[in-house]
């Protein structure tokens, strides 16, 4: 049967698509950085929820760590609005389609992101009176924002393949159709949690510097405790990677082997910094975290590559009538990058007492 690929938007686009595709990629790194530290975060506090019910320092350390949730949570979902809003503009036919198609689940990330929030300020406020029960309700918080993530990435995998649309509205169940859990999907998936456990445990020995005015001894195990999870995610993330690039499909798999000099660069430029970030991680955590920043950062890039690889046969988003709108393009410029100005300027208040103390 003929594919049947939606038409896009007739509305031209207000920038052209090569800007709004680098300002996607660009404000999803945005939004990529703390959704790492939350995915992960949860998981971590979980673990020593548990751990800490016979052990001090992880019931420590999840009293200190599980306190950093509820600012990550909020950035992490206001920074999604950006790419969202730039994915729907380019990709608008093929992302609302498979969001009509799964539309219950979808629609379930709005209840299941507050249901999360509540959770991460629940643990943080009431972790004395919780007791016992705060192991449970940081897992069940965990597995609310493990599911958010899994119902995103079904989304952003279903919308790579418009020539399945038709029959699975043929098929019926509109609504609830997540689209088959292929090799590659969760290979997918896996490559984002197992990064941001990795993630997560670098943001702990980053985080552990500010507790050692306090608690001298507790920052040195949370310091080494953090590296540990950032250096065993990292090199499970290695396999994993390799399975995710195996899992896809030869003509786009072959962009990131030789086919696409620019696709295979960037793939060995970024495995390559991932591989100084593990060596650097004992000896300089700025090194590390600056080379880490740099793999996420080219993955995304890569991640955005594979999209163009699926989508190529149907669209084009440069073919699309553009209708520059440059005024209100200068005011987002200028409100993006005062609120970037913004964010590094509180995260280097945050985190001065400790480097003028280690300085
Ligand atoms: C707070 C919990 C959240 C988690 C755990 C989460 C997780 C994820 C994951 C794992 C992906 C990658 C999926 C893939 O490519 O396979 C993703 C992509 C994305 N997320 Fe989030 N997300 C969260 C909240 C949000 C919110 C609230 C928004 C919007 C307001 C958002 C906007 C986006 C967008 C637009 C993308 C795709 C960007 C692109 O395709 O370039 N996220 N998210």
């Amino acid at each position: 049967m003929t594919p049947v690929i939606p038409a896009p938007v007739p509305v031209p686009l207000p920038a052209p698509a090569w800007l709004l595709e680098f300002l996607l990629v660009f404000t999803f790194i945005l939004h990529l950085l703390p959704m790492n530290f939350l995915l992960g975060g949860v998981v971590m506090v979980s673990v020593s929820s548990f751990l800490g019910r016979n052990d001090a320092k992880h019931r420590e350390f999840a009293r200190r760590a599980g306190g950093a949730l509820p600012p990550v949570v909020a950035f992490a979902i206001t920074l999604g609005v950006a790419p969202l809003l730039f994915l729907q503009l380019v990709y608008g036919q093929f992302f609302y389609t498979s969001s009509v198609l799964m539309a219950w689940f979808w629609l379930a990330v709005v209840l299941l992101v507050m249901l999360g929030y509540y959770g991460v300020y629940w643990y943080n406020m009431q972790q004395e009176e919780l007791g016992r029960r705060a192991a449970w309700v940081m897992l069940t918080t965990a597995v609310i924002f493990l599911l958010v993530a899994f119902i995103f990435s079904r989304n952003m995998t279903a919308m790579l393949r418009p020539q399945d649309f038709y029959n699975e509205f043929l098929r019926g169940g509109v609504g609830v159709i997540l689209g088959p859990l292929t090799s590659s999907g969760l290979a997918r998936l896996l490559h984002f949690v197992v990064a941001s456990l990795a993630m997560a445990g670098l943001g702990v020995a980053l985080l552990s510097r500010l507790w050692r005015r306090d608690a001298p001894g507790f920052a040195a195990w949370a310091h080494r405790y953090g590296l540990r999870w950032f250096q065993a995610g990292t090199g499970v993330e290695f396999l994993v990677g390799i399975w995710f690039l195996l899992s896809l499909p030869a003509e786009v798999r072959g962009q990131f082997l030789g086919a696409s000099t620019l696709g295979t660069l960037l793939l060995v430029a970024a495995v390559l910094l991932a591989i100084v970030a593990l060596v650097a991680a004992r000896l300089s955590l700025a090194v590390s975290t600056i080379a880490i920043v740099g793999t996420i950062s080219l993955m995304a890039v890569i991640r955005h590559l594979v999209r163009v690889a699926y989508l190529q046969r149907y669209f084009d988003p440069r073919s699309l009538p553009v209708h520059g709108q440059w005024v209100v393009f200068a005011l987002f410029a200028i409100l993006l990058v005062a609120g970037i100005a913004t964010v590094a300027w509180m995260l280097y208040v945050f985190f001065r007492p400790a480097s003028a103390q280690a300085g």
